[in-house]
């Protein structure tokens, strides 16, 4: 055996790379008590998602696999990990609502997580108002200081890096009406911690709170803003 394939700096790398790093391959097993993927991904928004079935009923659900992805026209989106009742009201009407989950709904949120038996309301089994919407049928969240109304653009399955469809479904829809608590607006610019927003991290139950004092600025290097988006 010569020394270079013993003693290469791509070995030494390694060594170094496993004395810093708990490095695993998903497909293998993560290793750990906790899968950290979504504690590493983190924390997230939640996309707190009302719709209605065929038959009018409606549904709330909280997804964490959810986010913004365009500007114009506004775009967000949200993944489940199965065909659950939410992606396939928004399959059969072709519309949902997100709703903003702030820290005094917290609880209510998680209480939408329920699987409640067919023809039971998660509005009303946290005690929740459903209101109408202006433009889909899916109420909004009454107590929510921040809404969107949807209509959907595309639903795509995974597929995993072999081409093979996999269990999860992302549902992306565009921003057709938009709902802020006026309070929430100081001098034309939207105060995003004064809503106190509840984002989703690792484990089972852990969450983030948003505050006004964990806020800090950072300017774009010049030329990569789109002005007309970000606002002065
Ligand atoms: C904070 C939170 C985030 C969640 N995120 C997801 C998610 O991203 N994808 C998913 O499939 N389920 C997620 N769930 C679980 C769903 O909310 C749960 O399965 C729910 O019953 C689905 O409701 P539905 O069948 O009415 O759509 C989450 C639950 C909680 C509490």
């Amino acid at each position: 055996m010569s020394s270079a394939s013993i003693d290469t700096p791509q070995t030494k790398d390694r060594a170094m790379d496993d004395e810093r790093f708990h490095y695993y391959e998903p497909a293998q097993g993560h290793g750990l008590r906790h899968n950290p993927f979504n504690a590493v991904i983190a924390p997230r928004p939640i996309g707190w998602i009302s719709s209605i079935d065929r038959d009018g009923r409606p549904n709330l659900a909280p997804y964490s696999f959810f986010n913004a992805f365009n500007y114009e026209p506004p775009i967000l989106g949200f993944a489940s990990i199965a065909w659950k009742d939410s992606v396939r009201n928004a399959s059969e009407t072709g519309e949902f609502v997100w709703n903003l989950v702030t820290k005094e709904l917290d609880t209510r949120m998680n209480q939408t997580a329920t699987p409640l038996p067919p023809g039971m309301s998660e509005f009303a089994h946290a005690g929740l108002t459903a209101v109408p919407s202006r433009h889909v049928k899916a109420p909004r969240v009454g107590e929510a200081r921040a809404a969107m109304e949807c209509k959907v653009v595309d639903i795509v399955q995974f597929k995993d890096h072999k081409g093979q469809a996999v269990s999860g479904w992302l549902v992306l829809g565009e921003v057709i009406a938009v709902y802020i608590d006026r309070t929430l607006i100081v001098d034309g610019v939207y105060q995003t911690a004064e809503a106190r927003p509840v984002l989703r991290a690792g484990r089972g139950g852990d969450y983030v709170e948003v505050t006004p004092d964990r806020m800090f600025e950072m300017e774009r290097p010049a030329g990569s803003s789109i002005p007309a988006h970000h606002g002065s």
